[in-house]
């Protein structure tokens, strides 16, 4: 179960009944799908072929259809990240630098671990720790950045409108170019 820890006075929320409420105060969806029906390859194995990807998408095909039908989503891929990962030091830099979408991001964490950093709706920003089954939305325009754990791995399903909706806007103020 996702918890949640606020950056300025390292409180805490660990209840996984209180996490759901604090989330939906913040528009984050959250869900929890579970990964038993994963075969254990599909789970650790982190150089997945294209084939392999399309099957743990296909896995959860009924709860992304589910989601998807109630919030507009279109389309969904799969994204790996470990040691193994070429550059990956540069992507975490990259994925660091707060920014927002014109699109809610959802990601759903299907091994390893991450942080998302939110900035909350009164300015107070804290972090969402994700395990195997949490599903996270971060809000279109929620200011937000991403780490990983000590692991330093993660494999999740993105579930998205469009590609373009899911550029990385830096600055606050900033207008999406298209
Ligand atoms: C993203 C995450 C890292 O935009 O926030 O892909
Ligand atoms: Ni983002």
């Amino acid at each position: 179960m996702a918890y949640i820890t606020f950056l300025d006075t390292k409180q805490q929320i660990v209840k996984g009944n209180e996490v759901k409420e604090f989330l939906s105060t913040q528009d984050v969806i959250y869900e929890k799908w579970s990964v038993d029906r994963l075969d254990e390859n599909l789970k650790k194995n982190y150089s997945l072929t294209a084939e392999e990807k399309q099957q743990i998408i296909e896995a959860f095909r009924a709860e992304i259809d589910d989601l998807s039908a109630r919030r507009g989503y279109k389309t969904e891929d799969i994204v790996v990240l470990s040691d193994a990962t070429p550059n990956l030091d540069a992507l975490l830099d990259k994925f660091k630098e707060e920014h927002h979408h014109t699109d809610d991001e959802v990601r759903f964490c299907v091994d390893g671990h991450g942080i998302f950093t939110l900035k909350g709706k009164d300015g107070r920003y804290f972090d969402i720790v994700m395990e195997p089954g949490d599903l996270i939305s971060v809000p279109a325009y929620t200011r937000h950045w991403f780490t990983l754990c000590e692991d330093r791995k993660i494999k999740c399903i993105r579930i998205f409108v469009t590609p373009a909706g899911w550029e990385a806007i830096y600055e606050e103020n900033e207008v999406p170019a298209n």
